[in-house]
């Protein structure tokens, strides 16, 4: 039986630890937290494909490998939407049967800022496409889906943001061993948007060319951000938030000598130290984008309007265990 619509959605998430090193099989831990996209997918009466972001203000439709743009700049709707696309081919594949569909995506989670905006859409939109055709997908399918479309945004994704925007909670992830979950007391944390858009394709070739260009050095920092995430395993599980932001501002040195930082994030970054993080590094890929910063519940509030102060978009994010999730059908 095929349902009229199902909705389905999947949570944001922020790098605590080991962004870029991840790409090359350094391990990383990951937080799933309580913004999150959704997604809508209706039958279509033709066979084209609909595809329709709120937030983004674009639409389309795709008819095979033709793109038309409904609204928006037809170059930036097409590179928007094109992941929407994969994750929806992707499904019909599992089908076995081609079928036109709607798709209207909302998030409410910043787009081009490393909280893996894309990633989370992608989920959101396989496991709605799924529900409505019925297509039985376990949610190691879904993952694997969303990490084709996270291939189109950029070319060697970890797979960090589909793992995360899948199963939710925290995880400690590795490209060669997969991800498990992390046991985690709460991790109060503020975080920032410098309100810079970035790519994460352009950020993640900055540093390939950093570490081809110093190979040694860099495998050094490689060793170091490794040295970082085991000893943040311990400190996370006992809720020993010092050390927990003595190792977020390690890591953020590591990524500023990486070239990932940027002086947007710099002003939040320093802005939240002096009004009492205990830590503060930038997440995702940097390059603007946003920050993250951990203080005791007390002052969260207080690094909050500091953020805030200097011009970030700042709010106070929890984590969330719920991975990908249907809504309604
Ligand atoms: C992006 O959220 C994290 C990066 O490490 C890229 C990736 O892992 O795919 C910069």
């Amino acid at each position: 039986m095929v349902r009229m619509g199902v909705t389905a959605s999947a949570p944001a998430k922020v790098i605590l630890f080991g962004e870029h090193f991840v790409v090359y099989g350094e391990p990383a831990i990951v937080l799933a937290i309580d913004k999150r996209a959704y997604a809508k997918a209706e039958l279509r009466e033709d066979k084209l494909l609909h595809v329709h972001s709120v937030n983004l203000n674009l639409s389309g439709y795709f008819d095979g490998e033709a793109f038309r743009v409904e609204q928006g700049d037809e170059k930036r709707a097409k590179f928007k939407l094109e992941p929407i696309k994969v994750a929806v081919e992707k499904v019909l594949e599992f089908r076995g049967e081609k079928v036109g569909l709607d798709i209207e995506v909302n998030s409410t989670v910043p787009v081009a800022a490393g909280l893996g905006s894309s990633a989370a859409v992608a989920s959101a939109v396989a496991a709605a496409v799924g529900g409505l055709l019925n297509v039985k997908m376990s949610k190691e399918d879904v993952f694997r889906i969303s990490y084709e479309a996270e291939k189109v945004v950029h070319g060697t994704p970890s797979g960090i943001d589909p793992a995360i925007s899948t199963f939710g909670g925290a995880l400690l992830f590795q490209m060669d061993t997969g991800f498990k979950p992390l046991e985690t007391k709460d991790v109060p944390l503020i975080v920032g948007d410098t309100g810079v858009e970035r790519s994460t394709g352009v950020q993640v070739a900055k540093v390939r060319s950093v570490k081809e260009r110093y190979p040694r050095v860099v495998e050094g920092m490689m060793r170091t951000a490794r040295e970082v995430v085991l000893r943040a395993i311990d400190a996370l599980k006992e809720r020993d938030l010092e050390t927990v932001g003595d190792l977020m501002n390690i890591n953020h040195a590591l990524l500023c000598g990486l070239g990932v930082s940027d002086e947007s994030l710099e002003w939040l970054i320093n802005a939240a130290r002096k009004a009492g993080a205990l830590g503060a590094k930038l997440t995702g890929a940097g390059g603007g984008g946003c920050m993250i910063a951990l203080a005791e519940n007390e002052r969260l509030e207080q690094v909050l309007k500091a953020v805030q102060r200097v011009g970030g978009r700042a709010f106070i994010a929890k984590k969330t265990d719920e991975g990908v999730r249907i809504e309604q059908t």
